[in-house]
């Protein structure tokens, strides 16, 4: 008797287990044709801009806190930028990625030019390429001074 409810239950249990196991194949399947669908699709159709980038005038800092000769990294959107207030005392911007690899460019003040660390690309503050592998200019934004807040824009080029 015990060995009939066995089976029964063996018999019984089977269709279950083999439900759990074809949904189990199933979602497995649709999870690995997305793997490769997503990727094909969003190569095909690139947004058009990235997320989060900037659309406008962004704060990158005060003028007060920036004397002459300084210069600092901010947020533009998902992309650093540099704003650079020459010794001259000129405002510029500029994207702060290297055009080598991308790292992030700083700026040198016993230099007077914009470095990057990776490669020792050099940069002087126009954003012009002077030294290193980096083989363009920087991208240069647009900078509007309001009182003592430094707005920049971000260029189209970029
Ligand atoms: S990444 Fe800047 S010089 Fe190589």
């Amino acid at each position: 008797m015990a060995g009939l409810e066995g089976s029964q239950l063996e018999t019984s249990s089977a269709p279950g287990r083999r439900a759990v196991l074809d949904w189990l194949l199933g979602v497995s399947a649709i999870g690995a044709l997305l793997a490769v669908v997503y990727p094909v699709l969003h190569f095909v159709f690139p947004p058009l801009r990235p997320k989060g980038r900037a659309k406008g005038a962004v704060l990158a800092g005060r003028a007060s806190e920036l004397p002459p000769g300084s210069g600092r990294v901010f947020p533009l959107g998902t992309q650093p930028a540099i704003l650079v207030h020459t010794p001259d005392g000129e405002w510029r911007a500029f994207a702060a990625r290297c055009t080598h690899l991308s790292c992030t460019v700083r700026y040198q003040q016993d230099l007077g030019m914009l470095l990057c660390p990776c490669h020792d690309g050099r940069f002087d503050l126009t954003g012009k390429n002077v030294g290193g592998p980096a083989p363009r200019p920087l991208p240069q934004h647009t900078v509007v001074l309001k009182g003592d807040e430094v707005y920049v824009t971000e260029s189209e080029a970029v």
